[in-house]
């Protein structure tokens, strides 16, 4: 793998986006980047409130805009080639990205056609992906604080593998890579079988 190199991890809510990718960048020594903290640091309120205040197309339109901001330019018709974007690491973006980031995306980042394709400029892309049961297990304790399931506290399951099946397809067209970490015990584990997948040397 190149020295300038980005990994976003997408995935569904309770996969462990953010927890593997703070693992992962404290092991590499890279930068870590969290589009829900990062949108709720640019916002000023949390996401739940960005939801209720703005509305869910806002938030979308946020997300949008920072991987605008994030991701590497598209060379010009002059341009010779297009670099593979995950080895290029140049972006004109305002918060200075210039590769070795990990990327932690929200579950619905992917969603948009323009987001898939940004994210593919960022970087090599990873799917963390769950069994729905142990997404569960793993949201229950925070449903309020999920705007897409805090409606369905009668029947979380139901929503989550409805979002799944509707989303599973899209995770897997975008990825690069797939990582089930439904076994793991913690995002220590997780992060040392997403460096061995992508055989990055082990720190
Ligand atoms: C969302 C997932 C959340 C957050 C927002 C919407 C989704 O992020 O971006 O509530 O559409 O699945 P996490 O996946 O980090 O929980």
């Amino acid at each position: 793998m190149p020295q300038t190199q980005n990994i976003v991890l997408i995935g569904f809510m309770g996969t462990g986006k953010s927890a593997v990718g703070r693992v992962l960048a404290r092991r590499l020594g890279w930068r870590h980047l969290d589009t829900d903290a990062e949108i709720e640091r640019q916002a000023g309120r949390m996401i739940p409130e960005i939801f209720t205040a703005e509305g869910e197309a806002a938030f979308r339109a946020r997300e949008s805009a920072l991987l605008d901001s994030l991701a590497p330019p598209l060379l010009g018709a002059g341009g010779s080639s297009l670099a593979p974007p995950s080895l290029t690491g140049k972006g004109a973006g305002g918060l200075g990205f210039d590769g070795d980031l990990i990327l932690s995306t929200g579950g619905g980042t992917p969603l948009r056609p323009e987001n898939a394709a940004l994210l593919k400029r960022i970087g090599t892309v990873v799917w963390l992906h769950v069994a729905p049961e142990a997404i569960l297990a793993r949201v229950a304790k925070s449903l309020h604080e999920r705007p897409l399931l805090a409606g369905h506290r009668d029947d979380p399951l139901g929503r989550i593998q409805r979002l799944l099946a509707d989303r599973v397809p899209r995770y897997a067209a975008l990825a690069d890579y797939t990582l089930d970490t439904s076994d793991c015990a913690d995002s220590e584990e997780a992060a040392g079988r997403l460096l061995r997948l992508l055989a990055l040397p082990i720190p």
